[in-house]
């Protein structure tokens, strides 16, 4: 197997952990005989002070050359006086949109080894394994017309969904679905929202074509306590945009670290892999950053943009048994764990593997 990898690893603990997932690929590479080749690249921050840019046209350039995107962090306090087109985080704007990923997948697992991290009781969490897709293009963030004209006392934004976007993020649910425990929730508000009564009729069509899953459907307002509540009910949760970026941000309470989240968009030209945390300038260069997610993160790379799912599990596995042998970055210490560092912890993963 072949890949060729951007590298945009950033700003703050985005280089650091990142270091920690190439390590894991270079060395998954070397045990499966795969060839991986690493292309580093400037985004963010470090763009800005090498390139004046935070996405130098070299580095967009580069990355619509390579298989496969893995984003680090950006973001850093020194531009914070800068408008936001400038500052780092334009970047990762500019950078998503290029790539037009429709898809973005966040999964929700709870680590048996960790539920004392997580609020929630261990016999909720327990074997919690949630895949949301979340459609990234659509809806409220860039429906037309949007305006707050600041003399007005009033302000719009418009949700807007074409049939076609919805069957083309469904598709993806769906395909997931038949790979895992075979069931799709579909979340909407279609009893007060007409663009959620297409959403849900183009769903239960698509869904016509994939006999093996079971498709059943959520209002987002029910299925926020559903996911504190019962959460092991869960398998694939598609949504659209607004209600997926809540809804998965609630999810990570289930998981209990942000350090722990990796995410994967899918659809674009080059799909593109980061760890959900940002650039947490607190803690960068203290070895303190936790590279789990990363380290997810790149098995996702392995699962959607190699086919190598029985690589994807061999990290995801070195992963749980590096937690269930107690070994903690700080951020998911508890009690009597022992704390590690950030490469040591990129270590212990690569000797589990
Ligand atoms: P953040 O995610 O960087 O940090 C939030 C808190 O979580 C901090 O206390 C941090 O130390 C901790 N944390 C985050 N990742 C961690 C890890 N891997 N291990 C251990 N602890 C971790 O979010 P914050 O502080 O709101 O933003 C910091 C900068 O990052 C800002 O410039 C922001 O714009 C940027 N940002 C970038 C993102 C990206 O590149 N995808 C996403 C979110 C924020
Ligand atoms: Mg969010």
């Amino acid at each position: 197997m072949r890949l060729k990898i951007a590298v945009l690893a950033g700003d703050g603990i985005g280089p650091e952990v990142t270091n920690e997932a190439t390590h894991i690929l270079k060395a998954v590479a070397e045990l499966g005989g795969h060839d991986f080749t690493f292309v580093p690249l400037l985004i963010g921050g470090i763009a800005i002070t090498e390139a004046g840019t935070p996405l130098p046209t070299a580095t967009l350039d580069a990355t619509l050359e390579c298989d496969a995107a893995l984003l680090g962090a950006v973001g850093d306090n020194k531009f914070n006086a800068l408008s936001p087109d400038k500052r780092p985080e334009a970047g990762l704007l500019q950078i998503r949109q290029a790539l037009g990923g429709f898809a973005n997948l966040r999964p929700s697992i709870a680590y048996k080894a960790l539920s004392a991290s997580s609020p929630l009781l261990p016999e909720v969490t327990e074997n919690v394994n949630i895949l949301f897709v979340r459609e990234l293009l659509g809806g409220l963030y860039f429906g037309e017309p949007r305006w707050w004209n600041k003399e007005s006392d009033e302000a719009i934004n418009t949700m807007r969904y074409t049939k076609a976007e919805v069957v083309r993020v469904a598709r993806v649910a769906f395909e997931l679905a038949a790979k895992r425990r075979g069931k799709v929730t579909s979340v909407d508000k279609a009893n007060v929202l007409e663009v959620s009564q297409l959403w849900r009729a183009t769903v239960t069509e698509v869904a016509k074509d994939y006999p093996s899953v079971t498709l059943e459907h959520q209002l987002v307002d029910s299925m926020a306590m559903h996911l504190m509540n019962i959460p092991r009910n869960f398998d694939v949760v598609l949504t659209e945009n607004l209600f997926g970026d809540i809804l998965s941000d609630e999810a990570g309470v289930i998981t209990g670290s942000l350090g722990m989240l990796p995410s994967a968009t899918l659809g674009g030209t080059v799909n593109l892999y980061e760890p959900v945390h940002g650039s947490a300038p607190d803690i960068a260069g203290t070895g303190k950053a936790n590279p789990l997610g990363a380290i997810l993160t790149a098995a996702m790379i392995l699962r959607h943009s190699a086919g190598l799912e029985a690589d994807a599990k061999a990290v995801e596995v070195a992963v749980h048994k590096v937690l269930d042998a107690g070994y903690r970055t700080s951020d998911i210490a508890r009690g009597s764990a022992q704390t590690v560092s950030t490469q040591e912890m990129g270590k212990l993963v690569h000797q589990a593997l």
